[in-house]
């Protein structure tokens, strides 16, 4: 928008706004109520509702000299035009003045009203919308109180039609706004649902199959301005009005998307207070009002009833419940015993708050604390990532953004659509993948490089940024092009992922990126740096708080005289970790879940979940950002920060017992990119555009105002600086002998425990299936269906073939937590089973 200001009059107050603006984002800015239905702040107008009618009156221009025309005042003469016209749709312009609540406005709005309830059904009292709902309110405000229009020539359409196994339609209550279209269209990409029919009986449908099928579906249940699109999770649980709300961030990767956790006492879960649903809450940096469904729908795990609730104890090869002080006592014991052969295992499922007090503690024993989460970087990431008041929605034309090893549509689904949003800002989107990713069809350049080549083809394009000769090994396209888009950027961001890398492989991979961003100046700065693709919402702050991957976990665990797991489950991961620990003479766990790994624990604390407690996450953008309690403790469960401290206390190791934000205090008195940052600084707030939630929702819809904080981006350690890496190379088991090389890759709807306690999921769970290039599956003679069988040192598994070109030659791509192990990626003997007759 051009930065040209227009001044203008809207209900006697002079207002200044950007040219370009439009008359109904200038009226809110101030104050003043122009009603909206089909408008919304995030997308393009399109006057279909006519329900922000206003009075426009233009000043007269003088033909001859082109300046206002005066009257003997020597006021300007406005002349109005005969009929009100859509706010929504209209720029301002010098010298207008607007009448918002004229009779002639005011009559139009409410014929409009009139107009849109002769075929609503007007259910409110059993509609998901009633006490949210515009149009109730507009009704109200705008209302006539009496139809001139017949009861029997109502309209009646079909109620809770399915447009998905997510997304219900009650086409009696749409009012034809459009809003669900535009945002699945404009918004997010995913053009599948549309208008069919005319007039009355215009309605929504949708095109794809499965029906409605977009990682983004719920968020047009918070921008329809009426109760037609309700979610399959949330449909006919509550009402809003008996809802509180609780302040939240997703769990469930990376981005750190601002929430809020709806809850209400549950008849049906035993008088319970239960999440009934997870709404955005705006942070303009971080997700503006946007969630992606899995962190809206897969929130059923925190509240699961299958979580552990008490203390256990083993006696006997058995599992026992104990009173806490019995179990914090063995646990202590056990610990003091091992003399300081101690290793922990903690994951990013933790909060800071958490892992600084388990790093303390156990490093306080005289032990090891390791990160469980198998990618590196998290260091460069300290010193070259997102600078302080970085946000990827100020990037645009002349700014560029590298992709490297993610798939972010599957891995971080708010990434992925602030990155193609950027992109269609005019940003050059570069994509360096062994495989095509739905990021593609926004990139400027895609470059495939083969798995085990990822970082020499970085490197290669690092040295071409800073102008040396290119040296491009197997990797095919234009490194160069990429090269000078990347250093000519005025803006660079570079997000990198672990696929087809172990943890030396990706610790590789970030030294190389962030060698990329220094080289060519784009360290250090804000809108610039290195964001890693962790697999878990925390993962960059167990980094922070100086955790870091194990390089031989197997070989750690196997010379431990005890393992304290904090949210880890070796076990359960890789059958090699569970037979290391198998051997640990004692082990202590903090979990939700009995997990294989509680299976076989000596001691095991129950944990509290997120939506139980205080603390702090830090996303991989380096935003700290607290959470807040939603519902009551399960059970007996205690947060992991003070069962930490009690087992501390108990071993002579002195740590903060009384609140998590004495443990922040304590944090940023130990760590400097800690500095200053306090509870209180966390929760401070700023004003947002567009004005959403409370009195807003007709404007910017249902998602929540941002009242608990915006969180604060950690300071850049050393000032941005990060050496070359050259000659380093990607750690995946190339050299191994085997057939193919198993590559884990991610789906966003899993099989893993956080998405499977979600029954509404269930329908979209993505396929339990190897995925095979078509010259592999022709050489091993496997086709589609057909049960393949993978063999390495210390694994195997078996699962069905999908036979696609997805995967390149001489790779099999396996999703993560698909009910069989996929730990890392390894050579593997390949075979086709025979199946034996009778
Ligand atoms: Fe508008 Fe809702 Fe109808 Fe979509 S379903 S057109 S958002 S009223
Ligand atoms: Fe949660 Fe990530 Fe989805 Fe945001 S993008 S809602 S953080 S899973
Ligand atoms: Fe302006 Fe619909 S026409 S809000």
């Amino acid at each position: 928008m051009s930065e040209k200001l227009v001044t203008l009059t809207i209900e006697g107050i002079e207002v200044s706004v950007p040219q370009g603006t439009l008359i109904v984002d200038a009226a809110k800015q101030v104050g003043v109520y122009v009603p909206v239905f089909c408008y919304h702040p995030k997308l393009d107008p399109v006057g279909m509702c006519r329900m922000c009618l206003v009075e426009i009156g233009r000043p007269r221009r003088d033909r001859e000299t082109g300046d206002f025309a005066r009257d003997e005042r020597g006021e300007p003469i406005v002349e109005f035009a005969p009929n009100p016209e859509t706010a929504c749709t209209t720029q301002v312009g010098e010298g207008w003045v607007v009448r918002a609540t004229s009779e002639r406005a005011l009559a139009g709005q409410k014929e409009v009203v009139e107009y849109l309830l002769t075929s609503h059904p007007l259910d409110c009292p059993i509609c998901d919308k009633g006490g949210e709902c515009p149009l109730q309110e507009l009704t109200m405000d705008f209302g006539a109180g009496k139809s001139r229009f017949l009861y029997e020539d109502k309209i009646h359409l079909a109620k809770a039609v399915p447009l998905g196994e997510l997304i219900y339609l009650d086409r009696e209550r749409c009012i034809q706004c459009a809003r669900c279209v535009r945002f699945q269209e404009e918004i997010v990409g995913d053009p599948v649902l549309s208008f069919e029919q005319r007039g009355r009986r215009l309605q929504i449908v949708t095109y794809s199959d499965p029906g409605f099928d977009s990682y983004f579906s719920g968020n047009t249940t918070d921008v329809c301005p009426v109760g037609a699109l309700t979610t399959a999770d949330f449909r006919f649980e509550a009402r809003p009005w008996e809802l509180k709300a609780a302040a939240s961030i997703c769990s469930h990767c990376p981005v750190g998307c601002n929430t809020v956790l709806n809850t209400r006492r549950q008849a049906k879960a035993g008088g319970h207070i239960e999440v009934q649903r997870v709404m955005p809450r705006q942070h303009e940096a971080v997700n503006e009002i946007w969630l992606c469904d899995k962190g809206r729908f897969a929130h059923h795990y925190a509240g699961s009833r299958e979580r552990l609730r008490v203390p256990l104890l083993r006696e006997e090869d058995e599992l026992k419940q104990v009173a806490w002080e019995e179990a914090l006592k063995n646990g202590a014991d056990g610990l003091k015993a091992a003399g300081g052969s101690v290793v922990g295992l903690a994951s990013g499922r933790a909060s800071n708050e958490d892992l600084f007090h388990f790093r303390s503690l156990v490093e306080g024993l005289g032990g090891q604390a390791f990160l469980y989460d198998a990618m590196g970087g998290g260091d460069a990431v300290q010193k070259v990532g997102m600078a302080p008041g970085s946000n990827l929605a100020a990037l645009g034309k002349g700014d560029a953004i590298l992709v490297v090893a993610a798939d972010l549509h599957e891995e971080a689904p708010i990434w992925w659509l602030r990155v193609k949003q950027a992109a269609e800002r005019g940003a050059a989107l570069i994509v360096i993948a062994a495989r095509p990713t739905r990021l593609d069809a926004y990139a400027q350049q895609q470059i495939r490089t083969p798995y085990g080549d990822t970082v020499r083809t970085l490197l290669s394009v690092a040295h071409a940024a800073r102008g040396r000769k290119d040296r491009a090994g197997s990797a095919q396209g234009d490194l160069k092009a990429a090269a000078k888009t990347l250093a000519e950027a005025e803006n660079l961001v570079v997000f990198y992922g672990a696929e087809g890398l172990d943890t030396a492989g990706s610790t590789a991979l970030a030294q190389a990126c962030a060698a990329l961003l220094v080289e060519t100046g784009h360290s250090g700065k804000v809108h610039n740096g290195l964001i890693p693709v962790w697999p878990r919402a925390n993962t960059q702050g167990a980094w922070e708080l100086g955790l870091r991957p194990a390089d031989d976990l197997a070989g750690a665990l196997g010379a431990a005289e005890a393992v304290v797991l904090l949210a880890a489950d070796p076990a359960g991961d890789e059958a090699a970790l569970a037979a290391a620990l198998e051997e640990v003479p004692f082990v202590v766990a903090l979990e939700l879940f009995e997990t294989p790994s509680v299976r076989q624990a000596d001691v095991v604390l129950p944990a509290q979940s997120y939506i139980e407690r205080e603390g702090t996450f830090t996303s991989g953008e380096r935003r700290v950002q607290r959470f807040f309690p939603a519902v009551p403790a399960l059970g007996e469960t205690r947060p992991d920060w003070r069962i930490l401290a009690e087992l501390g206390a108990r071993l002579g190791i002195e740590l903060e017992r009384k609140s998590p934000a004495l443990v922040m205090r304590r944090i940023s008195e130990s760590l400097p990119a800690f500095e200053g940052i306090s509870y209180q600084g966390l929760s401070r707030i700023e004003a947002q555009w567009p004005a959403v939630g409370g009195e807003d929702l007709y404007f910017g819809g249902t998602a929540y105002a941002n009242v608990q904080g915006l969180g604060i981006q950690l300071a850049l350690a050393g000032g941005g600086s990060e050496g070359s890496v050259e000659g380093a190379e990607a750690g995946t088991a190339a050299a191994r002998k085997g057939d193919l090389l198993l590559v884990p890759i991610v789906r966003l709807y899993d099989r893993g425990r956080t998405v499977m306690a979600s029954d509404v999921l269930h329908p979209r769970l993505a396929s339990a299936e190897l995925i095979l290039h078509p010259e592999d599956a022709e050489r091993l003679n496997a086709v589609d269906g057909i049960e393949l069988e993978l063999g390495w040192d210390g694994g195997k598994i078996r699962a069905p073939v999908r036979v696609s070109a997805v995967a390149p030659a001489g790779a099999v791509l396996a999703p993560r937590s698909m009910g069989f192990q996929v730990p890392r990626p390894v050579m593997v003997e390949a075979r086709v089973p025979v199946l034996q007759d009778g």
